[in-house]
């Protein structure tokens, strides 16, 4: 061999070996709505802290909040194109891809306390609801907690005649739909990113959502009254694209399930705190009146909105509702 091309053999052996030896990562693009400060936000965090720990730097996780990638209905697109491979979104947003079963989460009162709630999500019917993704390209990881809702408007909203009339931002579910029709509301559906504008601009005249996110898109800037309901739930499914979760080195599939795991218990320890300090901030801002109901109101609002959840049994399954009623009801509460 001559002298020159045994230098070309060991400058290409040495460029082989540099490249195996510093090895692209695999790079995880997790694309949510909210912001940082907020439970999915801070979990989104942590899962990432623990991923990249695990498998020391060997995966990436790419965290884009806010909707600074993707909105509502384009990320729900872009993970099934393989664009991005992780999302959180709310379970209220999972029709549109035509696994209706998830909005049993909206239906009002279905969940009053947490205890039941988590029974689900941990349990069989939560395994089986992510199971439903599967056809979709889409594997379902685990269920993160945020919390109950409260409604807001420009004036006091005490009781159901109150809604009457109002336009109300709801997202793309058809309970949340029949909940607002319930209430004598107009219900629109609008994307997240889109709210705090559509408040401001009287495009709408309320909404809900759990304090952490009305307090972090600043809604309570553009929302006089806020009334302290607790009347339905939000959480949200983390999932990815089954095919990139698939073709996974079994290790780092590992190490990331456990990461995910731990992710998922921080996320259910801090949700209700996060809502309780955000609702906090939102008294303390003092732009907002926030208002309890009364347990006659409370009365008022369980009989106007319970009905909801006969009528959205077509949509989402009589026996998926009859075995969570059954397990608040095991679990003593009502
Ligand atoms: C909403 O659209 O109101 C929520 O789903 C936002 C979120 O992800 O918490």
């Amino acid at each position: 061999m001559k002298l020159t091309s045994l230098w070309c053999s060991l400058l290409l052996a040495s460029v082989v070996s540099g490249a195996a030896f510093a090895q692209a990562p695999i790079v995880i693009k997790f694309s949510h709505v909210v912001a940082n400060d907020t439970p999915k936000g801070k979990a989104a965090e942590r899962f990432k802290e623990l991923a990249e720990k695990n498998t020391k730097g060997r995966v990436k996780v790419e965290l884009y909040p806010n909707s600074t990638l993707y909105k509502d209905k384009e990320e729900l697109e872009a993970l099934q194109l393989g664009a991005v491979q992780m999302l959180a979104p709310s379970l209220a947003k999972f029709g549109p891809l035509g696994v209706k079963e998830f909005e049993v989460f909206d239906l009002p009162y279905i969940f009053p306390f947490k205890d039941t709630l988590h029974q689900v999500t941990e349990g069989p019917i939560g395994k089986a609801l992510l199971k439903k993704l599967e056809p979709k390209g889409i594997t379902g990881l685990a269920f993160w907690d945020n919390g109950f809702k409260i409604m807001s408007a420009n004036k006091p909203l005490r009781t159901p005649a109150d809604f009457k009339g109002l336009k109300m931002r709801i997202q793309s579910s058809k309970v949340l739909d029949a909940e607002m029709r319930a209430l004598g509301a107009n219900p629109q559906v609008l994307a997240f990113s889109e709210v705090y504008q559509a408040l401001q601009t009287g495009v709408v005249d309320g909404t809900e959502n759990p304090p952490s996110n009305m307090y972090t898109q600043k809604m309570h800037e553009v929302q006089k009254h806020v009334t302290v309901s607790n009347h339905g739930y939000l959480g949200y499914a983390v999932i990815v694209n089954k095919k990139f979760w698939d073709s996974l080195p079994a290790d780092i599939r590992t190490e990331l399930e456990s990461a995910m795991k731990n992710a998922t218990i921080y996320a259910n320890a801090i949700a209700d705190q996060e809502n309780g300090r955000a609702l906090d901030a939102i008294r303390k801002a003092g732009k907002t009146t926030i208002y309890e109901l009364t347990p006659a109101e409370k009365n008022e609002w369980r009989k106007a909105l319970l009905p909801v959840q006969t009528e959205m049994e077509g949509r989402i399954g009589k026996d998926l509702i009859a075995s969570i009623r059954k397990l608040s009801a095991s679990s003593g509460e009502k």
